[in-house]
């Protein structure tokens, strides 16, 4: 199995998004592969448990069927920040307990696996460890998301800085337009291939229809298809 980290340039450009045309690009290539929410805070009760929608968009696009609970093992109902919510319902999130679910979801033996993040990078988990310690803890390879909106660029070269000081590798880069009143949408994405120093793997145009998503040969290759 093969895991990925979806982390994006803040909270609402499109990870679940993304993701989500990911997990079709594998069931178009025939590949198995598991969507995994491990924290999600906003939640409505169905079926009498708490809910996350970016959980269940995932389990919808993912070829390998797990039981919601294993796929978003997190799940809280303030849409807060993480910890927040945690303290709000006395729970705790850690990384041995990622790393237990996270163990879960490799027993499903998709051939892919991907993991979409919370907010952005730095993201705290408790007092004192953020997600992306867990990233690092595990080694997994980092796709980056960019919402393209003004601002994008600081947003994405930051974000790409402390991916890569944290001691992780990302392995590229993702364009979504999400605001599809963005000057220059052209030019700043020029501008992030020219100044980001990983793979321009796809972009996905802003619809209100089917989504879709604009495949790069790097992605190919980073798949290997
Ligand atoms: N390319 C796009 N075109 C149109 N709407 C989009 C696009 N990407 C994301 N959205 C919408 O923007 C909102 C935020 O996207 P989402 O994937 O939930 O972000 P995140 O997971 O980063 O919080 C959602 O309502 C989503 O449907
Ligand atoms: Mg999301």
């Amino acid at each position: 199995m093969t895991a990925f980290f979806v982390t994006g340039t803040d909270t609402e450009v499109g990870k679940t998004h993304i993701t989500s045309l990911l997990l079709k690009y594998f069931a178009h290539h025939k590949k198995p592969a598991l969507g995994f929410k491990p924290i999600a805070a906003g939640a409505e009760m169905a079926f009498g448990q708490p809910v996350n929608t970016d959980a269940l968009l995932l389990m919808e696009s993912s070829t390998v069927h797990a039981k919601y609970e294993h796929v978003n093992p997190f799940c809280f109902m303030s849409p807060v920040a993480p910890h927040i919510a945690a303290k709000r319902e006395n729970r705790q999130i850690d990384l041995t307990r990622l790393s237990t679910a996270f163990n879960e979801i490799k027993a499903y033996d998709a051939q892919y696996t991907l993991i979409e993040g919370a907010g952005g990078w730095m993201i705290p988990l408790n007092d004192t460890q953020y997600y992306s310690d867990w990233v690092v803890e595990e080694q997994l390879p980092v796709i980056l998301v960019v919402g393209m909106k003004l601002g994008c660029l600081n947003h994405a070269l930051l974000t790409l800085q402390a991916i890569e000081a944290s001691g992780v590798k990302c392995v590229g880069w993702i364009a979504n337009q999400i605001d599809s009143n963005m000057l220059e949408y052209e030019l700043n994405i020029e501008t992030l291939k020219q100044h980001l120093s990983i793979p321009f793997l796809a972009e996905s145009p802003h619809t209100e229809d089917k989504p879709k998503l604009k495949v790069q040969p790097a992605l190919h290759r980073l798949f290997g298809f």
